[in-house]
Formats: structure tokens, C-alpha cells, sequence
């Protein structure tokens, strides 16, 4: 069984329709396949400069205008900031696609199945409706009339159940409802939830129904508790964990390319847990700040080429966020980390992105509080500026363009992507409601099999491979009560060939 996952990142979509007849055998955890394929949009500086302003509008920063006239009108609701203006935003999945890993989930009775992306950067679940107004065609529909646990929200005195999800290019509005969820084997009955009825063109992409956010209900548009959240609070999982591995496309030598989408990697969502055999040594938990929105830790050291670069006067809190590529920081950290990169600039075309010479191999490596996880010079190489140039894209972008964002409104001043991802085992562990202790983020070393070193970076005292902490032992493992999701999905090669201006 361990085998079918070492060439995860050569997924086919054989092999996930063979896992799919895995599940069956009550005491092993689901493995339950989710796939995507990637949209026939090339990986160029403007898909890069529009991913960068999804984020930005996701967590409330002013997007560039450069690509604001090209890909979207403007709004300054993309600005606002605060509680809300921060859960405004979610994960934004279209054509040029930077979110990420879907699931396939179940709605209503009898079950509708339905595939939901998993975004620990919002807290929000949303489906695609039967009253859809513009979906399109290929977007799978939930009939709330089919189900007869059903029950909408629109009578409701409090609220007039109409509830709109806005974002930087768009929105979702659609009426809340309630209705059984179950994904794998864990259900949810009278999950709040919006049933989208008119959401903004290109919103959805293939067989992509909605999202289900894995962040904190403080920013819950819905003002409602998150699918997981429900869990833990009714304490349905061995542990409250959700863990991701996330592959990296470059593992494996080609692509495959079928009708203009191009066939991606995996990787494995194990909700209520974690698994041993895609790390090694201890998973390093790190306490969440503030109080819990999105995943929030605090960045303490960025190194790059052995340079320790000056974080600058930002709050440093830092979203560990699944629907995001890239990773955004403060203007004043991402100009130092780049003046640290001899030949690099920035990048003419697009404001908030640098280049630097395609034959530097960059070291970069960041610290959230303990120990210093190195970011692979391929995943930092977005690949060349334009077509033909010796001048390579860097994975950090400037998020906030200089703009002020106060201090205490807990916005992120980094959001951390995919781009850190795909070099550690990353391990959400959330607390009961009704709990005082802290959610924590744990990071651990790829195992060998999951494409890792199977060794503990070497620059920080982290005990990383000594003794197993709870977190490697194996009573969890045994529990029924864990569930991995085989992801397809993403994203960004690390080595994108051919990037067309
Ligand atoms: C852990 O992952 C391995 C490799 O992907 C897989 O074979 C195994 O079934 C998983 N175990 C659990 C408990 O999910
Ligand atoms: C809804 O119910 C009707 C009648 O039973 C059935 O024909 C239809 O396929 C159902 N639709 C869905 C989405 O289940
Ligand atoms: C990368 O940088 C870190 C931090 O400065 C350093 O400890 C490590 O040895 C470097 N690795 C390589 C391969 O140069």
C-alpha cells in the first residue's frame, strides 16, 4: 500500500480510480481520491502578478492597478480592513487557477456528491446551487429539493439568509442553508453552508463546486462553524489534526497534457491526524497568535544564501494558507531579502515581483520560532521573467506595496504558500470551542517517501529525529477515525519550462 503513494506525483487518473475502490475495510483510514488538472494557462509573469493580487485581495491589501485594468474593476472593498474585510476574501479558483487541492464531499440525504476545494486560508463552505443563475454548465449542482434533510436559512428572523462572499474579482452570493455533510467517513449533520445562486463568471473551473474553508469561524462569512471545526468540538476525530504532503510537480520528469490541461501532482490530506510515513523525526507544533482567524504564526528568521535578512517593522504574522502558490511579505522584508540576491531587480512589468539571474541557486529558509526549514531553489524559481530571459521570477512577492496596514487589525503581513509547502510535512491542530488551549501549527522533515531528505535540516537545534514525540508514535495510526485524501491538484511546477510572455 505504501508503494501506489512513492510515485504520487506521477498521479494518473487510473491509479486514483483504482484507490477509489480501496476504501471498504473499516479499521484502515479512507484514502479518498481528489484530483484536478491543471487549466492550459501558461505560467507567466501576468498568471503570477494576478495570482499575487488574488492573494493580496484575499487579505485585504490594494491590489496593483496594472492588473486590476487587465484581469478585474477595481474594488476598494479590496482594501477594507478588519474582521470582515479579511474573511471577504477567499480562495479564488478560475482559469489561472492558484488554489488548490480539492475533495469530493456528500450534501444532503440521499447524498449529492460534490467537490469542494480544502483552503485553510478561509473559513467558509460553499456550493454551487440548483438556482445557479450563471454557472456553467459543466458545474455540478446541488438540488436542495432532492434532499429531505435540507433546511434553508432564509426564514430566519436574525438574518435574510441572502449572504454575498466578496473577493478581489468577484463574488459569491447565494442563500445559507443547513443540510448533513459527510466527508469520508465523518459527518456533520446541519453544517451552515451557503448555497450559491449567482457567483461571478469563471469563478468555478472543471468539476469544482465550491469551497470548504479549514480556517478559524471568526472569519467565517457565514458566521457559522467550520466542517471541521464541528468535528473536533464533537470530538468525531482521534486527534484534531489535519495534515497535508504536498508533492512537488518537478519530482517526476514530465507532464502530460490532454486537451490543453496539463495532468499534476499529488499529495495526501489525512484529516484526524497525521501519518508517519510521509515524515521523519518530530513534528515541531508552533502556538497559532492572536486569536485564532486564519492559520496565523509568526515568522522569526528568513535567511537567504546564508544572510540573515531584516524582517522590518511589520507584525510579521504570517498565514499558512493552502490556497495560496506564492509566498507574500511586507515591502520593507521582501526589498532586503532580494538586496541579499546579487543581480537581482525588480521586475519592470509588475510592480511587487523581483527577478534575479536564472544560474543562481538560491538558499532561502524560514523560521516561524524553531527550527529553519529550507525552501528548495527550484520551488523559489518561478522560472524566466519572459521567454528566452536569463532572469528568473523569485517565489516571494511584495504583498502590501508599501500600503499601512494597522498593526492591530491581525491582517497577516505574510501569507505563506505553496512555494514553502512543498518542503515540509505541515500539520493543522486545532482545540475544541470550548477549549483555552492554543491551535498550533506543526511542521515536520519529508520522509524519504514523500520525495524529503528523510533528514533533519542541519542549521537549527530542533531535535528533529531524536526521540518520537506523540506526534511520530504509532497508537494513532490504529485509530478507524482518520481519513486521508489522496490530493491531486496544484499548481506551480517548480520548474516551469516554458513560461510565455
Ligand atoms: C499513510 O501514507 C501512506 C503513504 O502514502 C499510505 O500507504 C498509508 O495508508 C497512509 N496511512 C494512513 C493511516 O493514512
Ligand atoms: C432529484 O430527484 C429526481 C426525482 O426523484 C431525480 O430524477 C433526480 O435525478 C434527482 N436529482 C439529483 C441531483 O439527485
Ligand atoms: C543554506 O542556508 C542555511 C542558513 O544560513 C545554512 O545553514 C545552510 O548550510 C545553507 N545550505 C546550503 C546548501 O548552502
Amino acid at each position: 500500500m505504501t508503494r501506489i503513494f512513492s510515485s504520487l506525483s506521477a498521479f494518473s487518473f487510473i491509479q486514483l480510480l483504482l484507490l477509489s475502490t480501496l476504501p471498504g475495510i473499516a479499521a484502515d483510514p479512507l484514502h479518498i481520491p481528489v484530483h484536478r488538472k491543471r487549466s492550459s494557462a501558461s505560467r507567466d509573469l501576468s498568471y503570477y502578478a494576478a495570482a499575487a493580487d488574488r492573494i493580496r485581495a484575499k487579505y485585504g491589501f490594494p491590489i496593483t492597478s496594472a492588473s486590476s485594468t487587465k484581469k478585474r474593476s477595481t474594488s476598494s472593498n479590496s482594501a477594507r480592513l478588519g474582521r470582515r474585510a479579511s474573511s471577504a476574501g477567499i480562495g479564488i479558483i478560475d482559469q489561472d487557477d492558484d488554489a488548490s487541492y480539492f475533495a469530493t464531499l456528500s450534501i444532503g440525504t440521499p447524498g449529492q456528491t460534490m467537490s469542494v476545494v480544502l483552503d485553510t486560508g478561509s473559513s467558509d463552505l460553499w456550493v454551487t446551487g440548483s438556482s445557479c443563475r450563471n454557472c456553467d454548465k459543466s458545474t455540478p449542482l446541488f438540488d436542495s429539493s432532492n434532499s429531505s434533510s435540507f433546511k434553508s436559512s432564509s426564514s430566519s428572523s436574525s438574518n435574510s439568509g441572502q449572504t454575498t462572499i466578496q473577493y478581489g474579482s468577484g463574488a459569491v452570493a447565494g442563500t445559507l442553508a443547513q443540510d448533513t455533510v459527510t466527508l469520508g467517513g465523518f459527518t456533520v449533520s446541519d453544517q451552515t453552508f451557503l448555497l450559491a445562486d449567482e457567483l461571478t463568471n469563471g469563478l468555478l473551473d472543471g468539476p469544482v463546486s465550491g469551497i470548504m474553508g479549514l480556517a478559524f469561524e471568526s472569519i467565517a462569512s457565514t458566521d457559522s462553524t467550520p466542517f471541521w471545526q464541528a468535528l473536533v468540538n464533537a470530538g468525531d476525530l482521534s486527534s484534531p489534526e489535519m495534515s497535508f504532503w504536498l508533492a512537488r510537480e518537478g519530482s517526476t520528469a514530465s507532464t502530460t497534457s490532454v486537451d490543453g490541461d496539463t495532468e499534476v501532482s499529488g499529495g495526501v490530506f489525512t484529516l484526524g491526524g497525521s501519518n508517519t510515513s510521509l515524515f521523519s523525526g518530530d513534528i515541531e507544533f508552533l502556538d497559532t497568535q492572536g486569536t485564532p482567524s486564519f492559520w496565523l504564526l509568526k515568522m522569526n528568521a528568513l535567511t537567504v544564501q546564508s544572510q540573515s535578512i531584516s524582517l522590518g517593522s511589520s507584525s510579521q504574522l504570517s498565514a499558512i494558507d493552502t490556497g495560496t502558490t506564492l509566498i507574500g511579505g511586507p515591502s520593507d522584508a521582501v526589498q532586503n531579502f532580494y538586496a541579499s540576491i546579487a543581480g537581482s531587480e525588480e521586475v519592470p512589468q509588475e510592480q511587487g515581483f523581483w527577478s534575479f539571474p536564472c544560474s543562481t541557486s538560491l538558499n532561502t529558509t524560514i523560521s516561524f520560532g524553531g527550527t529553519a526549514w529550507p525552501i528548495s531553489s527550484s520551488d523559489m524559481n518561478l522560472g524566466p521573467v519572459s521567454k528566452g530571459s536569463s532572469d528568473c521570477l523569485g517565489g516571494i512577492f511584495d504583498l502590501s506595496l508599501g500600503s499601512n496596514i494597522p498593526e492591530n487589525s491581525g491582517n497577516p503581513s505574510w501569507v505563506v504558500g505553496d512555494v514553502f509547502w512543498k518542503n515540509v510535512y505541515t500539520v493543522f491542530r486545532g482545540t475544541a470551542s470550548s477549549s483555552s488551549d492554543t491551535p498550533a501549527v506543526g511542521f515536520a522533515q519529508l520522509s524519504t517517501q514523500a520525495g524529503g531528505s528523510g533528514t533533519a535540516p542541519g542549521n537549527s537545534d530542533s531535535g528533529s529525529g531524536s526521540s518520537s514525540s506523540s506526534s511520530s508514535g504509532s497508537s494513532r495510526m490504529e485509530l478507524p477515525s482518520l481519513l486521508s485524501f489522496v490530493l491531486g491538484g496544484i499548481v506551480v511546477s517548480s520548474f516551469v519550462q516554458n513560461l510565455l510572455l
